[in-house]
Parts: C-alpha cells; sequence; structure tokens
C-alpha cells in the first residue's frame, strides 16, 4: 500500500496513544523505520503487520482495528488534497459512494502503482442499497464497514451496514446492505461552493 496509508496508521496511534505506543508497535511488526513517504509503494505485508502489532496493543481483533481505522481514514485522506476529488462527486453519501470508483482512478494519476479497490452500487426502492466490494487484497472488509460510517459522517448521514456475503474461493468479492438512517444534516453547498 501507498506510504500515505501507512502515515494515516501512524498518526492514528500518535493522536489515540502517543509516540511510545508508535514505537513499541513498530517494534512488534518488525519495522526499522517510523516513518513512511506518502508518495512511494510499499509492500502490503507491512500495513499487515502494523494492523497485527496494534492488535497485540490494545488488544482489540483485527476486524475493531481495521473498522476504526477506517472511520478516521475518511476524514484523515479528506483533509488532504485528494479531499476534494471526493467531495466532487457531490454532497450526499450515495453520490460521494458512487463516486470512489473515479476518485480512486483519478489518485491513480499521481499514485501509479495504487491497487485500488472497486464499488458497484445498486439502489433499492426503499431506499437502501447493496454494495458489491471488489479487491485484489484479502480480509479489509471490516475496514470498509469503517470506511463507510466516516462517509457517511463526513456527509453528515447515519447508516448501518451489515456485511451479507464474504469473499471466499466460491465467491470473489464481498457484498453490503447499506440502509441511510439520517440524510444529510450538514447545509448543502451552493453550486459556487459557498
Ligand atoms: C479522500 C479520500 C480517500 C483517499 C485519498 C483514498 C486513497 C486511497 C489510497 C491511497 C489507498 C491505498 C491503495 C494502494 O496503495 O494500493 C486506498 C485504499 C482503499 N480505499 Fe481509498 N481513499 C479515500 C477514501 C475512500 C473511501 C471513502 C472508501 C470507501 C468507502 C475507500 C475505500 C478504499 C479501500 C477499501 C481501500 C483498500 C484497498 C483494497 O481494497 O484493496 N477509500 N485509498
Amino acid at each position: 500500500m501507498y506510504g500515505m496509508v501507512n502515515e494515516g496508521i501512524r498518526t492514528f496511534i500518535l493522536d489515540n496513544h502517543g509516540p511510545e505506543a508508535w514505537q513499541s508497535i513498530c517494534e512488534t511488526a518488525g519495522l526499522e523505520e517510523l516513518e513512511f513517504e506518502r508518495m512511494s509503494s510499499y509492500d502490503d505485508a507491512i500495513t499487515y503487520k502494523l494492523v497485527g502489532a496494534i492488535c497485540s496493543f490494545t488488544g482489540l481483533p483485527a476486524s475493531d482495528v481495521l473498522s476504526i481505522f477506517g472511520k478516521y481514514w475518511v476524514e484523515y485522506a479528506g483533509a488532504s488534497h485528494f479531499g476534494n476529488l471526493m467531495r466532487l462527486a457531490g454532497n450526499s453519501f450515495i453520490e460521494q459512494l458512487k463516486g470512489l470508483d473515479d476518485m480512486h482512478d483519478r489518485i491513480l494519476l499521481s499514485m501509479p502503482h495504487l491497487k485500488p479497490p472497486s464499488f458497484e452500487v445498486d439502489q433499492k426502492d426503499d431506499g437502501s442499497c447493496i454494495l458489491h466490494y471488489y479487491s485484489d487484497r484479502d480480509g479489509l472488509a471490516p475496514m470498509v464497514i469503517g470506511l463507510l460510517h466516516g462517509l457517511a459522517k463526513e456527509t453528515g448521514e447515519s447508516i448501518e451496514v451489515n456485511q451479507v456475503a464474504v469473499k471466499s474461493e466460491q465467491a470473489d468479492h464481498d457484498i453490503f446492505e447499506i440502509r441511510i438512517l439520517d440524510t444529510a444534516l450538514k447545509p448543502m453547498r451552493t453550486e459556487a461552493g459557498i
């Protein structure tokens, strides 16, 4: 994964547990460097090792660590210059969800080794939607749940997410059902973005 993701994990730990915790997590993960180049691509194993070391440090299962980090990531990455790409798709959760593939494709222009996820959104008549999540990687479905809650928080909405199918030898992707509990609470921006 790009260093930006590992830096997001580092910032999250520094904000919540401090520099000694980060040092100890890096030691457990067997890493020599305590910082990452945001725009360089690193072996995925580093990110998975960091998650494992955070599990040992906090006593939380990997699914909780991934989900908590996913929610944090949207705020963290949204504050970077890439955040505007996410907001380009529209003001609502659904619009931004539908724009995720375009957003990751645009990021690919600056990060050529990116292996972005891919999403398909099927909206249902009752306002809920089915989300198909495709990835080259395994085990990140809990992070997607956190990411979705983080996205809803950004648009001032509140959602319920249930995973309804799990990627396995028989199924090539994960599937989620999403219900929107509260529609946009934030004031809508005008065309001029004011
Ligand atoms: C401004 C906001 C965002 C930025 C800048 C961003 C950027 C990135 C970057 C750099 C990666 C690492 C991929 C790699 O190194 O190969 C990544 C991965 C990922 N992103 Fe985003 N992202 C954003 C928001 C979101 C949101 C809102 C979602 C979903 C709701 C999402 C879903 C994912 C997933 C699931 C991965 C893991 C890769 C995989 O599944 O294989 N991202 N993103």
